[in-house]
C-alpha cells in the first residue's frame, strides 16, 4: 500500500492518517480470537486492569504465529517506511484491550513523551499504526485525538504512575485545552479491521469503556532504523532491543493463516 501524496500531505497537515476496512474480517477473527487466548494467560506480559481485567499484552508477535503476520504486514510496514523513508524495526508491539465495564482511562499524553525520556530515542521518527479487532465505536472507549497537536513538539508532561497500572507521561489540563481550543478532538470510529496511523507526538487518549462491548486495538509501533533507541530503562519485552529492519511478508500471508487455522475450518 504507496501512501499517494495527498494523503502524505493530509498525514503532515493534521498527524494521522484513518483507513477504515483495511482488513477483511477473516483475518481480523483469527486475531480476535488469538487475542482472548493471549488475555487468558499467565504471561508476564499481559498487564492487568486493577480489577484483573486484562489492560495490554506486549510482544504478542514474538511468541504468537497471526500476531507476528500482522507484526510484519506490508498494509503496515510499507506506509510507514515511506514516511520515513528508511527501513523500520519494531520499538513495541501492544494488544490494548479496554475490557467491557473494566476497560479505565489512558490518560492525555504523547507517545514520543515516553519514548524520548524512558528510552533515549533520539526523534520522534516512529510511529504508532493502530489495527481495530473490534468495532471502535463512540460509546466503548474510542481512542480520541487532537489533531495538529503533533505540531508542537514534545510537550511538558508529568509521569503518572498512580492512575492505572501503566505508567504515563501524562500533559496537565490547561495544555490539553489550550491544543483542543486549536485542533478540536476527534475520535475515529469504524469497524474491526480500520487502522489509524499516527505521528508519536500526536495527543491522545481515551475514557473507559462502561458498556458490555470489547474494544481490542493493536498497536505496532515502528521506529526508523536509524533512529533507534539508545536507554534500556524498560524490559526488552516492552521497548524492544532487536533493531532488525522487518522483512514484510506477503499481503495475503495472514488471510492464508486465518484460512488454514479459523475456528470454523
Ligand atoms: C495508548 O495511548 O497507547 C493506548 C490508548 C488506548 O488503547 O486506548
Ligand atoms: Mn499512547
Amino acid at each position: 500500500m504507496k501512501l499517494t501524496d495527498q494523503q502524505l500531505a493530509e498525514f503532515d497537515e493534521l498527524g494521522y492518517l484513518f483507513t477504515p476496512s483495511c482488513f477483511s474480517e477473516a483475518e481480523i477473527q483469527v486475531l480476535r480470537d488469538e487475542a482472548e487466548e493471549i488475555y487468558k494467560s499467565d504471561r508476564k506480559e499481559v498487564w492487568r486492569e486493577d480489577t484483573g481485567a486484562p489492560r495490554t499484552a506486549f510482544a504478542a508477535h514474538t511468541y504468537n504465529e497471526a500476531f507476528r503476520l500482522l507484526g510484519s504486514h506490508p498494509r503496515l510496514i510499507d506506509p510507514v517506511s515511506q514516511l520515513f523513508g528508511e527501513q523500520v524495526y519494531m520499538h513495541q508491539y501492544k494488544i490494548n484491550a479496554k475490557a467491557p465495564f473494566d476497560g479505565a482511562v489512558w490518560q492525555w499524553h504523547q507517545d514520543y513523551g515516553t519514548w524520548a525520556r524512558d528510552d533515549g530515542m533520539p526523534e520522534p521518527r516512529a510511529m504508532n499504526i493502530a489495527v481495530f479487532l473490534d468495532e471502535v465505536m463512540p460509546i466503548n472507549g474510542p481512542l480520541m485525538f487532537i489533531p495538529k497537536s503533533h505540531k508542537r513538539g514534545t510537550l511538558d508532561a508529568s509521569h503518572d504512575t498512580t492512575t492505572t497500572s501503566y505508567p504515563l507521561w501524562t500533559l496537565d489540563n490547561d495544555m490539553v485545552t489550550e491544543l483542543a481550543d486549536a485542533g478540536g478532538i476527534i475520535a475515529p470510529t469504524g469497524p474491526a479491521g480500520s487502522v489509524m496511523m499516527f505521528h508519536g507526538n500526536l495527543v491522545h487518549a481515551s475514557p473507559p469503556n462502561i458498556t458490555p462491548y470489547p474494544r481490542k486495538i493493536v498497536y505496532l509501533t515502528l521506529n526508523a532504523v536509524s533512529n533507534h533507541i539508545t536507554k534500556f530503562n524498560r524490559e526488552d519485552w516492552i521497548a524492544h532491543r532487536d533493531f532488525t529492519p522487518i522483512d514484510p511478508v506477503s499481503d495475503d500471508a495472514l488471510q492464508e493463516y486465518a484460512r488454514s487455522h479459523s475456528k470454523a475450518a
